[in-house]
C-alpha cells in the first residue's frame, strides 16, 4: 500500500494485516495437497501433528478461523445449557457473534476484564457445581496474549493456579491462544509448559505469523475426533487446504522467533508516545493499546489525521485506539509513524 506520494503507508491497525511473502507463497505453491474432508490431505495432516507435538497434546485439528477453533474448542467442553466462565474483554464473548449461544446453547458468565490479569480466587468463586438449581460450569477460557487486554501476558503462575482450581472443581481449562506465540517469545515459556496446563488450545497462524488463514485446536485424540464432526457441521470442512497449511506451517518455522522485533518495535513506539499520557497500560507484546480520554483528538480524529499522513491506527472505541506491529512494518516505518503520532497528539 502507498500514499498519493508513493511513500509506503505503516499500517499499524491489527497484526492480520499482512500479505504472504514470496517463500511463503512458493511453500504454497508447492504444497502436497488431497482432500482434507477424508483427512487425506498430507500437508494438513503433518501441520496438524507437528502443531500437536509442539504443545505436548496428543491430536491438533486446522480451522479457518481462531473463531471458529475457539468456538469449537468451547463446543467440546461446554454441553448446551451449561456455563463458560471467561472475562469481559475476551474475545470469545467479545468478538465472536454470541457463536456460544448461537450454536453451542452455551451460556457465558464473566469477570471483569483488567488487562491481561487474571484473579484465580475471584474465578474459583465464580464455579458452581452441579445441580438442579444454577447453570453447572464447566470450563474457564483465558486469553493468551490478551487482545483487548492491551496484548499483555497472563503470567505462568496465575495460569498454575487457575490449572490447580479447575482440577479441584473438575471443569476443563481453554486457552484462546491465538498470539500464545508472543507469550512464548516475551516470557521465555516453551510452548510445551503453556500446553500441558490446558484441555484445548486455538492457536492462530495468521495474527502476526503471517499465514493468510489458519487457526489449529489441540487437545485429546478423542476430543479432535469429535472436534472434526463439529468442524464440518460448522462448514469448517475444506478440501485441498494444504495450500494453507504449507503457509501455516511456514509461519511457523520462520516467523515466531522473529516476533521479539515485534515487541522491540512496539516498546519503541510506546516510550515515544508515552510523554503524551496515551498509553492505556504497559506495552509487553506487539500491541499498543491507547487511551485517548485525555488527548486533545478522540480516537476517531487521531485515526483520520494520522491516516492523512501514511499511517493507520485501529479504532476500538471513543477514546479507544490501538497500534500493532507486524513484519511489513520495519525501523523506518516506526520512525515515521513516531514523527506523526507525536504530532497528532500535541494537537
Ligand atoms: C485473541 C483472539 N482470539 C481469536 C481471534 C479470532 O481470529 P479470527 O479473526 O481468525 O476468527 C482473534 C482475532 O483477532 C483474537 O485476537
Amino acid at each position: 500500500m502507498a500514499e498519493p506520494t508513493g511513500r509506503p503507508v505503516v499500517d499499524l491497525r491489527s497484526d492480520t494485516v499482512t500479505k504472504p511473502t514470496p517463500p511463503m507463497r512458493a511453500a504454497m505453491a508447492a504444497a502436497d495437497v488431497g482432500d482434507d474432508v477424508y483427512a487425506e490431505d498430507p500437508t494438513v495432516n503433518a501441520l496438524e501433528a507437528h502443531v500437536a507435538e509442539l504443545f505436548g497434546h496428543e491430536a491438533a485439528l486446522w480451522a479457518p478461523t481462531g473463531s471458529m477453533a475457539n468456538q469449537i474448542a468451547l463446543q467440546l467442553l461446554v454441553p448446551p445449557a451449561h456455563e463458560l466462565l471467561c472475562d469481559a474483554d475476551a474475545h470469545v464473548v467479545t468478538y465472536e457473534m454470541a457463536a456460544a449461544a448461537a450454536y453451542g446453547g452455551i451460556s457465558t458468565r464473566t469477570w471483569p476484564a483488567v488487562g491481561a490479569d487474571v484473579d484465580p480466587e475471584t474465578v474459583a468463586a465464580m464455579i458452581r457445581p452441579d445441580g438442579y438449581h444454577a447453570v453447572p460450569t464447566r470450563a474457564i477460557a483465558v486469553e493468551q496474549t490478551h487482545n483487548r487486554g492491551g496484548g499483555g501476558v497472563v503470567p505462568l503462575a496465575t495460569l498454575r493456579a487457575l490449572r490447580g482450581i479447575a482440577d479441584r472443581a473438575g471443569v476443563a481449562l481453554h486457552c484462546d491462544g491465538a498470539r500464545i506465540w508472543h507469550a512464548h517469545v516475551a516470557d521465555g515459556v516453551p510452548l510445551k509448559t503453556y500446553g500441558e496446563l490446558f484441555d484445548t488450545l486455538s492457536v492462530c497462524l495468521s495474527k502476526g505469523l503471517g499465514a493468510p488463514a489458519g487457526s489449529v485446536i489441540v487437545g485429546s485424540a478423542e476430543r479432535m475426533a469429535r472436534a472434526r464432526v463439529i468442524r464440518k457441521r460448522m462448514g469448517g470442512g475444506l478440501r485441498q487446504v494444504g495450500v494453507l497449511a504449507a503457509a501455516g506451517r511456514y509461519a511457523l518455522d520462520h516467523h515466531v522467533e522473529r516476533l521479539a522485533d515485534d515487541h522491540a518495535r512496539a516498546a519503541r513506539l510506546a516510550e515515544a508516545i508515552a510523554p503524551f499520557g496515551v498509553l492505556a497500560g504497559p506495552v509487553r507484546t506487539n500491541l499498543v493499546p491507547l487511551d485517548l480520554s485525555k488527548s486533545p483528538l478522540d480516537a476517531a480524529g487521531v485515526a483520520a489525521a494520522a491516516r492523512a499522513e501514511g499511517v493507520l491506527v485501529s479504532v476500538l472505541g471513543p477514546y479507544v485506539g490501538r497500534l500493532v506491529t507486524h513484519y511489513e512494518v520495519d525501523d523506518a516505518g516506526i520512525d515515521h509513524a513516531i514523527e506523526v503520532l507525536t504530532r497528532v497528539l500535541r494537537g
